[in-house]
């Protein structure tokens, strides 16, 4: 079988998946940024199993963000199976060509949220490790696409090592572990010994280390403790794209970007997601969640959110990046 994570250069610098954030445009502004690989939004099985429109419409991706991983969330490995087989056959149908072996399928067990947990899906599935180990095998037993997982250091009852030992022996071939327990939640210490003793289990394997990267020295960091073959970035890339080629070594990036960028150049990468989200939607509303990361740490990010939180169209955007940039000296400086 094809496996487009055997041929990443490591260390392998992926998006991790975030709902609500993760959708076509961030993906494909993260990999003009140089992110390896990008993960979808998480997908309900259950959501695909009853061709929810919505649902299906979070497959709809551009070839531009290949190498794609679409998660799938839910806690029922008959489920998997079906919603597997029509994720893959509907790949197929848009004659891909070779392009087709750049997608990959994710199971989430790492997702905290009540609503998620409650159903036996995400975190919750860690303590269960007889039905994940069966949901892990419909998956790779019915998609000719490379499987991977995500986990936590630790939920309830399981720790990562106990379930990795579990399901290693399982034809996937890349683990992305959130480096914090279930009770922690998104925030707290990374537990560094815990993601390290996963990739020492797993040497053929591929380990994504996940967890507090913000910046360049925390991500040396998180690879150099943890001994992984790669990292993912969450919120760390919210707002801030251009963290993937601040991370990676000029000669990988494909822009090389400086360590800090003025609010003129900000406003730049902000427009060209917002055009990007726009294509693809037709609609900036939901696109202002976005908007407001990219201002978040500026001195007068208050002021910027207020203005921010009510632009409907591309021209009212770009009338503040324009007024914003005037009133900066440097505000030439362009990166486009
Ligand atoms: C807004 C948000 C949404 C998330 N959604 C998902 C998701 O859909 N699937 C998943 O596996 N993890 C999800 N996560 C967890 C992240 O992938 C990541 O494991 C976690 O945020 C730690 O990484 P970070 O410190 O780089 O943010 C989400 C995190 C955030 C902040």
């Amino acid at each position: 079988m094809h496996n487009f994570w055997k041929k990443l250069k490591k260390p392998i610098i992926a998006l991790a998946p975030m709902a609500g954030y993760t959708d076509s445009a961030f993906r494909q502004i993260c990999r003009e940024f140089g992110a390896d690989v990008v993960y979808s939004e998480m997908i309900s099985v259950d959501g695909i199993c009853y061709d929810n429109q919505k649902t299906m419409r979070m497959l709809w991706h551009d070839k531009s963000e290949y190498p794609l991983v679409f998660q799938l969330f839910g806690n029922d490995p008959i489920k998997f199976k079906k919603a597997v087989r029509i994720i893959t056959g509907s790949l197929r149908s848009l004659e891909l060509g070779r392009d087709r072996l750049l997608l990959g399928l994710d199971i989430n067990f790492g997702c905290p949220a009540h609503k998620v947990i409650k159903t036996g899906s995400g975190a919750s599935l860690m303590d269960e490790k007889e039905k994940a180990y069966h949901i892990i095998k419909a998956v790779c037993d019915n998609t000719d696409l490379p499987v991977s997982i995500k986990i936590r250091t630790k939920v309830k009852n399981t720790t990562a090592e106990e379930f990795i030992n579990r399901v290693k022996d399982l034809s996937w071939t890349t683990v992305m572990i959130h480096g914090r327990t279930l009770n922690q939640g998104f925030s707290g210490e990374i537990d560094y010994v815990a993601i390290r003793k996963i990739k020492k289990l797993l040497p053929d394997k591929i380990v994504l280390a996940n967890g507090g990267i913000t910046d360049n020295q925390s991500a040396i960091r998180l690879l150099k403790k943890t001994g992984a073959d790669g990292l993912g970035i969450a919120s760390g890339a919210l707002g801030n794209p251009w963290i993937f080629s601040q991370i990676k070594s000029p000669p990988l990036a494909k822009r090389e970007m400086p360590p800090i960028l003025h609010l003129g150049q900000r406003g730049s990468i902000m427009l060209r997601h917002a055009e990007l989200f726009f294509k693809n939607n037709n609609n900036l509303i939901p696109f202002r969640q976005h908007l407001v990361h990219y201002v978040k740490s500026q001195k007068n990010a208050s002021e910027l959110r207020q203005k921010l939180i009510k632009v409907k169209t591309l021209a009212e955007l770009n009338k503040i990046i324009l007024e914003i940039s005037s009133l900066l000296p440097s505000a030439t400086t362009t990166i486009r």
